[in-house]
């Protein structure tokens, strides 16, 4: 699950229990006030009935609570019944079924409830039809003589169907504002993690850059809060980096220059020991000179890596692109190859279309990637042999090095191509196995990407390696010296197209499109 997910999921989450958290303590409070105020109106109603009871006894006319109860009942649907008893205990009552006056005596279980009660009181009963009521009753006194008593009884499903209705009403407008909260928050939440997990995702893409070697990576700088003061540590951080390792390429090239001419003496020396009388009769003086030999070249051919890896680095390798004849390249190279591949007892073959387009490349700089595929797939083959082709596809020219030989683990098949790699499992299955630095195939694939082509490998173990590169097909009748196409004739320096997304110098502007 991504950083981004993770907050969404959780903050969601958040904004749901706090809306509905508080939708529900809403509601409950919502709830008691509807109750509260239904108690209270009871109340009041109770208050009335009394007044005209004192009012009515006072005149002796029983007419007017009479003519009041009905107008309660008929007015209030709550209301389910009301009445009145003396303090002997008779009385009356009239209720919402039936429009007679009913008579009740002190024998009534609800009045002897009532006589026995001497204040106010709430009870439930179940009228004789069977509804669920609840009275309230409250005896009548003036100037601390008891008058009677009164009483009220309310439909217990009248109640509860009003306070429903209420609530329903209040739940409806409570429910409303919930969805409208959710999706106001859940849209907040989205912005903010939006703007906590953009630098983040910068950061994470810049590191990956970095881990892939790439120079000078530097983000976009926003901000004085912690992933602000971040991301100035992480460019500060890269430049350390990048200072780093010019230092070490200047240290190498360095280094491999001032071995150059020392190194150019001990092998010219070698060939003029070579062509002494002594080689032929002095085995042990042949060994040593043999010996002197392969470990000169060796070095020297090391140098040779060095140098291109640090000047194609820097961006000095100086690239002639022109019509190159690749066909005819694969030929010669196969021609030149064809003793050493003998030496081991393997036959190299080159198999090119005779009207294959001519490809727009540095014909020197192709010579040297199918020398250096060529000498790999000699040294990693036991037996069997190599072949070299060419084809066009897709508006390139695809060149191929196959090998019958000890072939590379599908993991590695990545790997080969980074600086310094070399692959034991490949090495201990090599009958003779030469040393190797590991630089070949990084300076084939720069000088690939630097003519605008792709390079991969496809392989299995124990059957053989295939090397493909493509090039650009050069555009016909593109004059060779002249700028015609749009990379024709033209001399460039190599330049990896990563290294310039984020080199330090560039405008803000350009890093944040190339992020
Ligand atoms: N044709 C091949 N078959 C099997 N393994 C190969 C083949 N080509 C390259 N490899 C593996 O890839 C590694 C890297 O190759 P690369 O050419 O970069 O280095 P090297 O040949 O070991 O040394 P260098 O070329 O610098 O002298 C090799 O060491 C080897 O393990
Ligand atoms: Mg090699």
């Amino acid at each position: 699950m991504t950083l981004k997910t993770k907050f969404s999921v959780s903050s969601v989450c958040l904004v749901l229990v706090v809306v509905i958290g508080m939708t529900v303590s809403l509601f409950w409070s919502e709830r008691r006030r509807v109750i509260n105020e239904m108690n209270l109106s009871q109340k009041t109603e109770l208050d009335k009935l009394v007044q005209v009871f004192l009012e009515s006894s006072y005149l002796s006319n029983e007419t007017i609570i009479l003519n009041y109860i009905q107008q309660l009942i008929s007015s209030d649907l709550k209301v389910f019944c009301a009445g009145t008893a003396e303090t002997t205990g008779n009385g009356w009552f009239i209720d919402r079924t039936s429009p007679a006056i009913n008579p009740v005596g002190p024998q009534d279980p609800l009045i002897t409830s009532i006589l026995d009660a001497k204040k106010f009181q709430k009870k439930e009963i179940v009228s004789r039809k069977g509804d669920r009521v609840t009275v309230l009753s409250v005896p009548v006194a003036t100037k601390g003589e008891l008058k009677g008593f009164v009483w009220l009884g309310y439909s217990w499903n009248e109640v509860s169907t009003l306070i429903g209705q209420n609530l329903w009403q209040k739940t409806t407008q409570l429910v409303a504002v919930a969805l409208i909260s959710i999706v106001f928050g859940v849209l907040i939440v989205q912005i903010l993690i939006a703007a906590l997990t953009r630098p983040i995702d910068q950061l994470m893409r810049a590191a990956i850059l970095i881990s892939k070697g790439k120079k000078g990576v530097q983000i976009p700088e926003e901000g004085e809060d912690e992933l602000g003061r971040l991301t100035k540590t992480f460019n500060r951080m890269s430049i350390e980096l990048t200072k780093l390792d010019e230092l070490k390429d200047d240290f190498m090239s360095h280094v491999s220059h001032e071995l150059r001419s020392p190194l150019t003496s001990i092998i010219a020396t070698v060939e003029l020991l070579k062509e002494m009388p002594l080689m032929e009769k002095d085995s042990k003086f042949k060994r040593q000179v043999d010996r002197l030999s392969f470990g000169s070249e060796r070095l020297n051919r090391l140098v040779d890596n060095i140098l291109d890896l640090t000047r194609m680095e820097a961006g000095k390798m100086p690239f002639d692109f022109q019509p190159a004849d690749v066909a005819r390249i694969l030929t010669e190279m196969a021609d030149f190859f064809e003793p050493r591949a003998m030496e081991k007892g393997l036959k190299i073959t080159a198999i090119v279309p005779g009207n294959l387009s001519p490809a727009l490349a540095d014909a020197e700089k192709i010579r040297q990637v199918v020398s250096n595929l060529v000498h790999n797939a000699i040294k990693f083959t036991n037996s069997g042999g190599i072949i070299l082709s060419a084809k066009e596809k897709s508006g390139y020219i695809q060149v191929s090095v196959q090998d019958t030989g000890v072939g590379i683990p599908k993991d590695k098949l990545r790997r080969v191509f980074e600086k310094f790699e070399c692959l034991k499992d490949t090495k201990n299955r090599v009958e003779k196995p030469l040393p190797g630095s590991g630089l070949g195939l990084n300076i084939v694939r720069k000088s690939i990407e630097a003519h605008g082509g792709e390079i991969w490998v496809e392989s299995e173990i124990d059957k053989g390696s295939t090397f493909i590169f493509t090039l650009p097909i050069a555009k016909t009748g593109s004059p060779s010296n002249e700028s015609g196409s749009s990379r024709s004739g033209q001399k460039s320096e190599f330049k990896s197209k990563d290294a310039e997304i984020f080199l330090k110098n560039d405008s803000k502007e350009d890093q944040k499109t190339a992020l």
